[in-house]
């Protein structure tokens, strides 16, 4: 039977699923409970609600010595987790469950509850938010959806309208973490977002869960939408459930197209960030993992990103090196920096005037008077 090895954990992969492109997100995973236990409260219980082969548990049980819970409803994936615990020595540590999501994540409650089915997790979000102690990790991998590429399927699993644009892969996130605050809300609970990040196919979260309805009406407060200009690439964002929300741009005047609801808020924690980095080094995890969570660490909280080769193509320019152009907005007096949607993006405070007047020394409104008369 083929077998894989992750940090001194060894599972036999059976019939089971098992990606090896995720390694990185194990050790994101395993990096992000350590740093939460370190840094923030101490965690005893995790749930690997969807297991597969049983490794992500299996190395919170062996790496931070967690008591783990791994479950699948499917009865031969569970046989296999069996064996993979008595093959590593973990069954003092380890529990399996073979139950479906929704009906244990209801029955029983856990320090920290991962999530990570094919496809969605909208339709185990409520009983997962009601599960979860103090942690919720969730993956989705329907970024069709979360993006605005599938409108209806979108509008459908997460009652939001994404629009597909530019920086549609940080909409995802920020769809799918306004649905987890949505999700929370109902149960009086509220979440600070520790790290998030869009990659390959899938988005992955990790929050922070806590008590109370004070914390609950806090965290409703991040959510919103975002208005944007198709013509001139001008974005704002309103907070509110029920905001007015621009119609005409306030540069060319063309219609703005409203998206959302979303979070608005802040993706990450900066100081949790940087105890994630230092966990991943302590621990010799994978190099691109450091690289991924160094970038969130550096990425400067506002919504949306703008992705520097579409605003020198409207200007009619050639691009820069995005580093020596994020210093020009700093010199400017900007806030600046990468992001790690996209290697040809920035994020920044300044509005899409100054960023093309001080890529290209153009005035915005001379060129989205082209664009709208094309
Ligand atoms: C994407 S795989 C999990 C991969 C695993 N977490 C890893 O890191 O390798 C999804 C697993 O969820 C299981 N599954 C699907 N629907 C489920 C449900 N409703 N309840 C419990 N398990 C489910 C499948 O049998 C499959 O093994
Ligand atoms: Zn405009």
């Amino acid at each position: 039977m083929p077998m894989i090895t992750e940090h001194g954990t060894t599972v036999e992969l059976g019939g089971a699923f098992y990606n090896p492109h995720t390694t990185l997100d194990r050790d994101l995973t395993i990096a992000s409970l350590a740093a939460f236990d370190r840094t923030v409260d101490h965690l005893e219980s995790y749930l690997d609600t969807f297991a597969a082969t049983g490794i992500r548990g299996l190395r919170a049980a062996s790496e931070l010595k967690l008591a783990a819970t791994i479950n699948d409803r499917d009865t031969d994936a569970v046989r296999l987790i069996r064996q993979n615990i008595v093959s590593n020595g973990l069954e003092s540590r380890c529990e399996v469950t073979n139950e479906d999501a929704n009906v244990l994540l209801h029955q029983r409650r856990f320090d920290v509850v991962d999530i990570d089915p094919f496809g969605s997790p909208a339709s185990f979000l409520a009983a997962a938010s009601r599960s979860a102690r103090k942690m919720l990790c969730i993956t989705a991998t329907d970024t069709a959806p979360l993006c605005g590429a599938h409108l209806n399927a979108g509008i459908r699993k997460y009652a939001s309208v994404p629009v597909n644009n530019e920086y549609h892969a940080e909409t995802g996130v920020r769809v799918l973490m306004g649905t987890i605050a949505r999700a929370l809300a109902v149960w009086d609970r509220g979440m600070s977002p520790l790290l998030a990040y869009a990659r390959r196919h899938y988005v992955r979260v990790y929050t922070r869960v806590l008590k109370g309805v004070s914390s609950a009406d806090k965290s409703m407060k991040e959510l919103g939408f975002i208005a944007h200009c198709h013509n001139c690439g001008f974005r704002e964002p309103v907070a509110s459930l029920a905001p007015l929300i621009p119609d005409r741009c306030q540069i060319c005047g063309h219609r703005m197209q409203a998206s959302g609801p979303m979070w608005l808020g802040r993706l990450y924690d900066q100081s949790f960030c940087e105890s994630v980095i230092s966990e991943l080094i302590d621990r010799e995890s994978d190099k691109h993992a450091i690289k991924l969570a160094t970038i969130c660490r550096n990425e400067i909280n506002v919504p949306t990103f703008y992705d520097q080769h579409l605003i020198c193509r409207a200007v009619g320019i050639s691009p820069v090196k995005i580093d020596g152009f994020i210093d020009l907005l700093r010199d400017a007096g900007f806030e600046a920096s990468r992001t790690h949607f996209s290697g040809t993006a920035f994020k920044t405070d300044a509005d899409i005037c100054s960023i093309a007047g001080i890529l290209a020394g153009s005035d915005v409104r001379t060129w989205a008077a082209n664009r709208t008369k094309k």
